[in-house]
Order: C-alpha cells, then structure tokens, then sequence
C-alpha cells in the first residue's frame, strides 16, 4: 500500500480517505485517481533534503509526467517552479494562472511560434536545446529587444541503465549539445557576446526511472571537467546547474530505488565538492522531477469485464480501458500491480492476464496480475499510474479518455473530465470533396 491508501470495513480499497467504489460510481471507470498527499510528500522529502545544504536550489515539476490545469495550480501552491516543453505544456500553465517566470522551457525542436509565445509570456529561462535553437532565439530577442534567460542543455555522455527509449543522456541521443563538440564552446561564445541572452548555466538530463545515484554523480563528475576547461579557455562560469529528473520510483516488488531525499543529498554535495575543487562558488542546484513526484500517487481504476480461460495456458481478464489510458507496457514493456479495489480484503490467490480492450493482441497491462476470484464488474486498481499514464493518453480505437480525480483528506475532486463521444468527433469535417466538382488545386 503506498500513501494513502487503506482497505475499509467493507474490505474495498480506500485512496485519501475516500472508497474507491464509491469514486468508480461516481465518475465511472477507467478513472485516474491522484493521492494528493502523496504528491505532498514527495515535495517535502526533496526540499527536506535540500535544506540539509547552504545551497541555493530550485525544484521543477517535469510536467510531461502529468500536466493539467489543477495539478499545474498544485505545484504553484507547493512552491515549484515549472518545466513545460511544448507550447501546448505553456498554455495550460498560463491557463492555470501561474507566473511565467517559474517555467522553464524545453525541447529539442522548440518551433519559431513556440518561442515567440514564451517570450510574449515573459518565459522564466529557456533551456536552449540546440545551436539552430539558439539562432532563432537570438535572432527573435533582437527583433524584440527583449531579454531572456537561458540555460544549455548538453549531452554529457553517460548512459543510465534505464529503458533505451527513456535514457538521455549518452552521446548519441538527439537532445542537447554535445558536450564534446565545439559547437557547445561557439554557442557559449555567442551568448557571451550577447546582450539580450543571458547564459545562467547548463542543464543535462541523463535518463529516467533510474534507481541509483551513480549516473548522476558520474554525471556532476565529468560535466566539471568540461566547466573547468571553458572557464579556463572561455570565462564562463555557471551560476545554474540544472541535473534534470529521472528519480526512479516503485513500480513493483522488483524495483529497489533509493530515496528521493538521498538522490538530492547525493547531488548536492557532489557539486559543493567539484565546485570547491575548482573554487568556483557553489552554483544553484536545480532538479526537475516528474515521475517521482507523481507517478505512485496515481491509480486507474477500471471495471472487470469480459474473462477467457484458455485451458492449459492462461486466463485474461479484460478491463474498460487499456494501451489508450496506460502505453507503458506495450511501449516499454513495463511491469505493473494490480489489485481487487472492491475485494481487497480477500487473498491474492489467481494469476490472470490483465487485458485492455483494444483491438491489439499487444494491448495487455500486466500479463501475471495476482487477485482473488474477479467476477465481471469487479473494480481493479493498477497502482502507480501517475506518470506518464494520461499524459501519454490516446484515442486509439476512438477510445475516449478517462476522467481525473484528485483525492485528499476524504474529499474528492474531478480535475480532468472525461472526454464525451462528442468530444471524439470534435474535430472531424464532413466530406465534401466529391460534392464541390472536379479538383482545381492542380
Ligand atoms: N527533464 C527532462 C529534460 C526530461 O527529458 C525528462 C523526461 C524529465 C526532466 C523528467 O523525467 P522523470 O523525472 O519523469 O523521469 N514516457 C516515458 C518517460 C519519458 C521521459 C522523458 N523525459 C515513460 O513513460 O517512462
């Protein structure tokens, strides 16, 4: 049981206080549920750990983890600052009424319009991505006159033993400079020189759900090297490091992560150690966390449906939703829990393979769940969902998405409705080609 949750007398399975069947009657099912004081937690643990330190520090929400308007307007009240990295992460926080100069904005392909409309925003710091990036960006802040903030965002060359498609930071990766390449010195060079740029610092970003602290110390260890040399050789000298997310959490039983506080603790003193190797003052720590933050607050709930046994080999026990509410498992492979929300009281004794509904043989969510005997319209909770769950949502099979609740102290609030048939077809023009005679765009 993680945060909140509990089992109440009527042996249902309780998040925040509140019953999860209820919460399924409520708003129906799949449903996204967030354990608010969860969230909490993880905030506190991590600016716990930094004020160990006499460091100045920031924490940014990496908002591709889960982004919608109320959780932006939680993280404001938490005190974060704000890692957005498209123009649509933008709007939503701008939505959420929060201050631009708490978001950070990335991307490997930040768009001319998508800059513009941070600028326009007062955009807090710019992770500037790449030396096309840069151009642009100078070339708009002169038309403008207006300045901004910006960090580098470099490659620093180590692998976090992560899955290939979440790790990085290795050399071949198609995010941020090459740490060995001049053309980080030509743009640290242009932004010198520049009156409307100010280069803070840098920023690099080694991979995600890693468990360890080593690939971030390696990282803080070579990435000093090369600050030395471009002190050295260029003058320049960080105020700003900003070492990214990627804190691992506990999916299941198998995965071992340290804390979130030691990760910090972890961090920080090895950059107060390069720092006064090189004596250099000990920059700002920036880290922008997601997954850690949300993504063991967060559970779907979803409704036991259809069951096939499949003699001699296995049973599948299908939900109402699936690789449209959760594409992890078929994109990485990942590992779930499961559980009897409305049986929780009653021993795990079966091994069933949670099916989702789409029409995909690879659409399963866990091949080897372990529940009681589950009768179609039972309520399963699959834990750990907060992360990458609806941010990576889709329509597929014109599934419409599901709603979220936030959960806290016995209350409940829907933060995300669902989205109607209607809204399916929102979007969706008639047909008219035939109608308006024979094409003339040749
Ligand atoms: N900062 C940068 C620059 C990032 O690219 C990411 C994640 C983060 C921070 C936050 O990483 P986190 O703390 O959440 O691990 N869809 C994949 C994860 C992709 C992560 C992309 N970048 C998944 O579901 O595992």
């Amino acid at each position: 049981m993680r945060g909140t949750q509990s089992i109440n007398h009527l042996g249902h399975l309780t998040i925040g206080g509140v019953d999860t069947t209820w919460l399924a009657q409520s708003f129906g099912t799949p449903l996204y549920v967030y354990d608010v004081a969860l969230m909490k937690q993880n905030v506190n643990l991590m600016k716990q750990a930094f004020e160990e330190f006499p460091v100045q520090w920031q924490i940014a929400y990496a908002s591709k983890a889960f982004s919608s308007v109320a959780m932006y307007q939680l993280v404001d009240q938490l005190g974060l600052a704000l890692d957005v990295v498209s123009g649509g992460e933008l709007y939503t926080a701008i939505q959420a009424g929060l201050d631009p100069k708490h978001i950070h904005f990335h991307g490997n392909n930040k768009s001319e319009q998508e800059l513009s409309f941070a600028l326009d925003q007062g955009i807090g710091t710019i992770i500037v991505d790449n030396d096309f990036e840069l151009d642009m960006l100078s070339e708009l802040t002169v038309a403008r006159q207006q300045s901004v903030d910006v960090l580098f965002r470099i490659t620093p060359g180590v692998e976090a033993h992560t899955h290939e498609y979440i790790t990085t930071g290795q050399e071949d990766s198609k995010f941020g400079f090459n740490v060995n390449d001049q053309t980080i010195e030509n743009a640290v060079r242009l932004a010198q020189s520049h009156s409307l740029m100010n280069l803070k610092g840098l920023h690099w970003h080694i991979g995600s759900q890693i468990f360890e602290s080593m690939g971030f110390v390696t990282a803080i260890k070579n990435m000093f090297g090369h600050i030395k040399a471009w002190r050295d050789r260029l003058g320049f000298t960080p105020e700003i490091l900003n070492v990214g997310g990627g804190f691992g959490i506990q999916y299941t039983k198998e995965d071992d992560p340290i804390p979130l506080d030691t990760h910090i603790r972890e961090i920080v003193q090895q950059i107060q150690q390069a720092s006064e190797q090189l004596k250099m003052p000990v920059p700002e720590v920036w880290v922008e966390p997601g997954r850690a933050l949300v993504g063991e607050a967060g559970t779907t709930l979803y409704t036991a449906g259809a069951k096939k046994h499949v003699p001699g080999i296995r049973t599948y026990l299908s939900v109402d939703g699936g690789m449209t509410d959760n594409l992890r498992p078929a994109l990485y492979q990942s590992k779930y829990e499961a559980m009897n929300a409305s049986k929780a009281d009653i021993k795990a004794d079966q091994t069933v393979s949670l099916a989702g509904k789409c029409c995909e043989s690879g659409d399963m969510l866990i091949w080897d769940a372990c529940l009681p005997e589950t009768l179609p319209g039972d309520l399963i909770a699959v834990f750990c969902t907060g992360a990458y769950g609806y941010s990576m949502a889709n329509n597929y099979n014109r599934l419409p998405r599901p709603a979220v609740v936030f959960v806290e102290n016995g209350d409940a609030q829907l933060v995300v409705r669902r989205e109607t048939y209607a809204d399916l077809v929102r979007h969706d023009l008639d047909y008219t080609l035939s109608l308006s005679g024979v094409g003339n765009k040749s």
